[in-house]
């Protein structure tokens, strides 16, 4: 829906930094639309497809911010990283300003395909555990993959400190010591623990897809990211 906002606000609202600092941005002739600079922060603007340029870069208004990361080994998905740089600096500023976050979490060393937002609601729905989200990972194993044990992952193995077994939806062999493992929940460690009570050890993990949308198709390079469509967002429904 079209909204008339201050360029100022419009500015804050898309993270460029606090209100007074976006009027001086402003008043310096930092920003333009349609190739003409706003000298004035005043002036309303409709938010609707609008596309403004600032420090010579164009962005377009995003109310929300959706993003999908191929996510890189060594970076953490936690707010206030200890180890390891957090995803967020594979982002630009803004989208900290913005609050973007991370939706659910993978380990520091799992690699793949990491949804953000600043989209409370929607973080909140794509993370609960009522909302039946297929999440499809490679895992590359330590010891050979057996027909054993893809049929205990897929009847089910007793992790500690869960009430009962937790089972894979799918889980296929790939190769010697590669494995396709589908689960719906996001429990700490899911993968690693599971193949650990299977008897095997986790020494690579990929998460290929979430729902219906697929790492593969968003053809990003590890540590690349691009913004999600409604069309691709229709794709993060339950099975
Ligand atoms: N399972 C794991 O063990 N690690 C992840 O990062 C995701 C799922």
């Amino acid at each position: 829906m079209a909204s008339k906002f201050s360029l100022d606000r419009i500015l804050q609202s898309q993270g460029f930094g606090t209100r007074k600092y976006c009027r001086g941005l402003i008043d310096d002739g930092e920003v333009s639309i349609g190739g003409e600079i706003i000298g004035d922060y005043r002036l309303g603007m409709d938010t609707d497809h609008l596309i403004f340029n600032i420090f010579g870069e164009e962005w377009t208004y995003r109310e929300h911010l959706y993003i999908a990361l191929n996510k890189p080994a060594n970076f953490e998905c936690s707010r206030k990283p200890s180890h390891h740089p957090g995803v967020l600096t594979l982002l630009p500023e803004q989208f900290s300003w913005r609050d973007v976050q991370p939706v659910g979490r993978l380990d520091h060393d799992t690699t793949g395909l990491l949804l953000m937002s600043d989209d409370g609601p929607f973080i909140h729905a794509q993370s609960s555990p009522k909302r039946h989200i297929p999440k499809v990972y490679a895992a590359t194993t330590h010891d050979t993959v057996t027909p054993e044990l893809v049929e205990r992952l897929l009847s089910g193995v007793q992790l500690h400190d869960e009430p009962g077994p937790l089972a894979a939806i799918t889980c296929k062999k790939l190769g010697d010591h590669q494995l396709e493992i589908v689960l719906e929940q996001g429990k700490y460690h899911q993968v690693k623990r599971m193949l650990a009570a299977a008897d095997n050890h986790c020494v690579a993990l990929q998460r290929v897809a979430i729902g219906g949308l697929i790492l593969e198709a968003l053809d990003l390079d590890e540590g690349e990211w691009c913004y999600l469509d409604a069309e691709q967002l229709a794709l993060l429904v339950p099975a």
